[in-house]
């Protein structure tokens, strides 16, 4: 018999008003049969014993029971309690309510909750809420644990989380500064903290338990993973972009990946603020988003080239009508005319998979007047830029590289995996006159993101694609406590100056001379 069945044996002999406790047992759990009372558990009703001395005797059977795996009540447990189960790692607050008995209690929890409803999942969450607090004060006094009012709080939250929610990771979600969280299996955890990663004092119970809160991610979207399909893209409540993939395809055990995005999403004084870029800068790139010109963002993994896609799509005037295509809808933007597309994955079956080419192909017959592609991976990208050179400009995309050079390379060898025979200086003719400039961004040593260069693209002399660049960050060291130190510097100005004025932009030229002035204020706020 479990502690719950006795607790419901003794709420059916000793009504929990004459305890003055919280009711601990409501009317359909005693109308459930409850098993056979034990001696230990339930007293004779006609000497209704009191409330302590019925739990004392709950907690000795339960404890006798358990002797060999939980001690009861442990002397010195309370310091454990306090005691993170890991060194703390610089500026990360364990906030885990760590006791001897926590899975017993948990156990307990949870059977109770799995006897009462056939279907916890599709019980009224609230109910559940206030049921789980209820059987915690019956466990709790079973067990003959005392704790404070605080202590006893959060071990309700953490309950709940766990029972009900994400487990380990709801603590993680709720930290704003956490960034990325990295789970390789249940015992190692990391996340990127304010640029810089940490490994994280928190782990979840086994591969199982990993994998039932991975399983209520991806539900949640309709997806499932299982050996069958080890790999899924799925997206928490909170929009963060989720990626998991399990045995046997990685070795670590379940191993999930997860971007947050601030609430609010960056805007565009934030980047200035973070050093990611100068107000001349942003000046710059604001003229030629509102002037329509084509832009492709570059950067490697995390160096933030959705953020600076959200920021620079956010200059689209609010009478355009703007198509978002995304792997995972990440992009929030703000203007009211705005359709988001998102592609597919096939289903277990193999079939119904939508890609972000079918979607770009898709979307010029919806009367464009922008496309934003999330990121270009393959033969999307002959696409963008047929319809880049065929109208649809103020087109915005990103991709995958290191230099803006690099960036230009990617592009011609995704054109070639769009399975079109197409001569390199064809392609690159095309990149030429489609792409007018190349924002590049970088995650640097010390965590923190910057656009590097922002380099025009000025047209095709037969052999290459020309570049210039228009501005760039000069790295001049690290200082002691590992920060980079460097300037923004213009470079040179752009040609499409005159484009942009024709457009209604007019950027003064001085904006672009290499002087001084702008070398200081730039490199002040980088630094
Ligand atoms: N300029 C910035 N300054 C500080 N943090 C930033 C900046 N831009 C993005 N971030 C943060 O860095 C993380 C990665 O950003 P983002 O998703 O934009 O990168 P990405 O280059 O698109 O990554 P991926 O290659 O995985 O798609 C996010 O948590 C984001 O909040
Ligand atoms: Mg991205």
């Amino acid at each position: 018999m479990s502690l719950l069945e006795r607790v419901r044996t003794k709420g059916d002999s000793e009504p929990d008003r004459e305890s003055g406790s919280p009711a601990l047992v409501d009317d359909k759990h005693k109308a459930q049969p409850a098993g056979p009372p034990t001696s230990a558990a339930a007293p004779p009703a006609a000497a209704p014993a009191a409330p302590t001395r019925l739990a004392a005797a709950l907690a000795a059977a339960h404890a006798a029971e358990q002797s060999a795996v939980l001690p009861a009540n442990p002397p010195g447990w309370r310091e454990r309690a306090e005691r993170p189960r890991e060194p703390q790692v610089a500026g990360l607050e364990l906030r885990v309510w760590h006791h001897p008995q926590y899975a017993a209690i948990k156990g307990e929890v949870t059977q109770a909750l799995l006897q009462e409803y056939s279907d916890v999942g599709q019980a009224p969450r609230e109910r559940l809420v206030v049921r789980i607090g209820e059987l915690c004060s019956v466990v709790l006094e079973a067990l003959g644990i005392s704790i404070t009012r605080s202590d006893r709080q959060r071990l309700v939250e953490q309950l709940i989380s766990d029972v009900l929610g994400l487990g380990p990771l709801e603590m993680m979600l709720k930290d704003p500064e956490i960034s990325e969280i990295m789970i390789n299996g249940p015992d190692d955890v990391y996340v990127e903290r304010l640029g810089r990663v940490y490994r994280y004092p928190a782990k979840f119970d086994s591969d199982g338990h990993l994998m039932q809160i991975i399983d209520r991610i991806v539900s949640s979207i309709g997806r499932r993973v299982d050996e069958s399909s080890p790999m899924v893209d799925a997206r928490l409540k909170d929009g963060s972009r989720v990626n998991v993939i399990i045995p046997p395809l990685s070795l670590h055990g379940p191993v999930v990946t997860i971007r947050r995005f601030s609430k609010d999403p960056y805007t565009i004084e934030d980047l200035i603020g973070f050093g990611t870029l100068t107000a001349d800068m942003a000046t710059f790139l604001r003229a030629c988003v509102r002037a329509r010109r084509n832009i492709l963002i570059s950067g490697g993994t995390g160096s933030g080239k959705t953020t600076t896609l959200n920021v620079l799509s956010g200059w689209i005037p609010n009478d355009e009508r703007i198509i978002t295509i995304e792997d995972a809808a990440e992009l929030q933007l703000r203007q009211e005319h705005v359709v988001t597309l998102e592609s597919r994955p096939s289903n277990i079956e193999g079939r119904g998979r939508v890609t972000i080419r079918d979607l770009v192909l898709n979307s010029l017959r919806m009367r464009p007047d922008r496309i934003v592609v999330g990121e270009v991976r393959g033969g999307e990208a002959l696409d963008m830029l047929q319809a880049m050179n065929t109208g649809h400009d103020g087109s915005l995309t990103t991709v995958h590289a290191n230099s803006p050079a690099d960036s230009l390379a990617r592009l011609e060898t995704q054109v070639l995996m769009a399975g079109v025979e197409l001569p390199s200086r064809a392609i690159r003719e095309q990149i030429g006159s489609a792409i007018n400039l190349v924002v590049q961004q970088a995650r640097l040593r010390d965590g923190t993101r910057r656009i590097v260069a922002i380099s025009e693209v000025q047209g095709f002399d037969g052999e290459k694609v020309q570049l210039a660049d228009i501005f760039q960050f000069i790295q001049r060291g690290v200082d002691d406590e590992g920060k980079v130190i460097g300037d923004f510097q213009p470079c040179q100005a752009p040609k499409c100056l005159e484009d942009l004025a024709i457009a209604g932009e007019k950027i003064d030229r001085s904006m672009f001379a290499p002087s001084p002035k702008s070398k200081a204020s730039a490199g002040e706020t980088a630094a």
